[in-house]
């Protein structure tokens, strides 16, 4: 019991378990409390024998069989058709008036802009043909507020970053830019957007976090056009790129055999090639010919709202409707790092609230919403020592608790169940577009990009795995690379490619 309750004068406390929380006092003011859940010096703590039945319990809900992924490689089949046909879907596969493959030989000077999901990067490209490239960079890291502050700041602050980045990297001082020059930009902007034109772009939704106000049915393009004249900044946008889009095209740059791009990172989406008859919700495009036309799926959008292909357990659902938009990117929710971290936590705040877990010790800190991180996933999982020191140091560290063997053991397990599912939930969407392309007997390749298909040990693996699952062996056909840098490289030559377009005049209206 806590010194807390045994005073007369204190507030009706919650009957939580867990070691804090917070009670309104008679006069309006919150008090925080943060007490232990018993008092014994000896602290009790979850055996093997009970850690090893509750894993059993979460091995169930987190596992997905080979039938069950090929139901929902089929429902995702059909999504993906049903949104070329008709305008407006909720997996809206998105013209990106990318045309074809690039040449190799696409060649000069190029801006990018890159707002992702964590960070704002600006580079300075130089292609130089044969599939060769030069990069210069700078990154900025975002901040939770600017995600949630007035639509137009954002993108003036991307304006202010490129622009300083461009004075710092002039001929005068020993940089590449010559004083004076108009430069052509590529803005790769992570989110759904739904394009008429090349350089156009209207936000649908907000993901990952993201809620700046003021943006969402907005023609983003005109936005950071309005604060590139503003900072007087001497580019011209050519290209507004999603990140899968410019994955694959640079990862054909230096691999022809990619037909496939994948981003798992702190959203999830996929782009690939599509003959362009196929894309019947197409109007007019002008004049010109062309035979392929690259499309943005926006596939974390797969079963939004609806929740009838994937198997959510009652943590998505709280990772859900905790979000700050609920019902959207259910496919994205059970596999992306901006939510793995999350769904393990709830795990462990459910066994505390059991008095499984932590058993007289704080826990206050680990109650936190989206305090553990993804990569703690990542590092438990690949804690390599018998008494994983990597999983004690996690605990202590960052959340003040001590943990036994037992429970560290179960951890781990635990980060395996949760990081599995999400590859092999990556690998039926991935299966989706092989079987809708017809790819499987010729194989092809995947280039793949993101935190956690870069840092997660094993995700590749698992999602090779997955595709044996639902195809047989020859699955084995299907192969992911790590990508070549998208939405830095793929944006350049996409611009590059554009204004050759254009000079050209093949649709020079889109
Ligand atoms: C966005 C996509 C993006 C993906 C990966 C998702 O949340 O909707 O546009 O490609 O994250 O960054």
């Amino acid at each position: 019991m806590s010194s807390l309750s045994q005073n007369p004068q204190r507030p009706e406390m919650p009957s939580s378990r867990r070691g804090s929380g917070s009670v309104v006092l008679p006069s309006g003011q919150t008090l925080a409390y943060h007490t232990r859940t018993q008092d014994e010096e000896d602290l009790p703590h979850a055996n093997k024998k009970t850690m090893a039945d509750h894993l059993r319990k979460y091995d169930s809900l987190f596992t997905l069989t080979p039938q069950r992924m090929r139901m929902i490689v089929e429902a995702f089949r059909d999504t993906l058709e049903t949104g070329l046909q008709k305008k407006g879907q909720i997996v809206p596969m998105i013209p990106t008036f990318v045309f074809g493959w690039p040449t190799g030989e696409e060649k000069g000077d190029f801006l990018a802009v890159d707002l992702g999901g964590t960070n704002l990067r600006v580079c300075l490209v130089t292609l130089q043909g044969e599939g060769k490239f030069e990069l210069t960079q700078s990154k900025y890291r975002l901040t939770e507020e600017q995600k949630q502050e007035e639509g137009q700041k954002l993108f003036d602050f991307c304006a202010e970053c490129l622009g300083n980045f461009v004075k710092s990297n002039i001929v005068s001082a020993g940089g590449k830019i010559e004083e004076g020059k108009n430069i052509p930009l590529g803005f790769t902007f992570s989110y759904p957007c739904s394009q008429e034109r090349i350089d156009h772009g209207e936000l649908i939704r907000w993901t990952k976090g993201f809620g700046a106000p003021n943006t969402e049915g907005h023609d983003v393009a005109a936005m950071f056009r309005e604060a590139l004249v503003k900072y007087e900044v001497p580019v011209t946008l050519e290209a507004l790129i999603n990140d899968t889009t410019g994955t694959l095209i640079a990862s054909h740059y230096v691999n022809p055999s990619t037909k496939i791009a994948v981003i798992f990172g702190t959203g999830c989406n996929a782009a690939y090639m599509e003959k362009l008859p196929a894309i019947e919700k197409l109007g007019n495009l002008g004049e010109g010919s062309a035979d392929e036309m690259a499309i943005n799926c926006e596939w974390g959008a797969f079963d939004s709202f609806e929740h009838e292909h994937l198997p959510r357990t009652k943590y998505d659902i709280i990772v859900d409707e905790t979000s700050n938009k609920p019902g959207e990117q259910s496919f994205e929710k059970l596999i992306s790092g901006r939510y793995l971290g999350e769904i393990l936590r709830l795990v462990i705040c459910e066994l505390i609230d059991e008095g499984v877990l932590f058993l007289g010790q704080n826990t206050y800190k680990i109650e936190i919403p989206y305090v553990f991180d993804t990569a703690f996933l990542s590092l438990m999982e690949s804690d390599p020592t018998d008494e994983l020191l990597m999983i004690i140091g996690i605990f202590t560290h960052f959340f003040a608790l001590e943990t036994t063997l037992a429970e560290r053991q179960f951890f781990k397990a635990l980060a395996k169940l949760v990081g599995r599912r999400a590859a092999r939930l990556s690998a039926c969407g991935i299966a989706a577009i092989v079987n809708k392309m017809g790819y499987l007997e010729e194989g092809c390749s995947v280039g793949a990009d993101g935190s956690l298909y870069n840092k997660y040990p094993g995700f590749a693996d698992r999602v090779h795995e997955g595709l044996v699952d639902i195809f047989g062996v020859k699955g084995k056909n299907i192969v992911t690379h790590h990508a070549e840098d998208g939405s830095g490289v793929g944006s350049a030559i996409i611009a590059a490619m554009t204004k050759n377009r254009k000079d050209a005049g093949i649709f020079v209206n889109v």
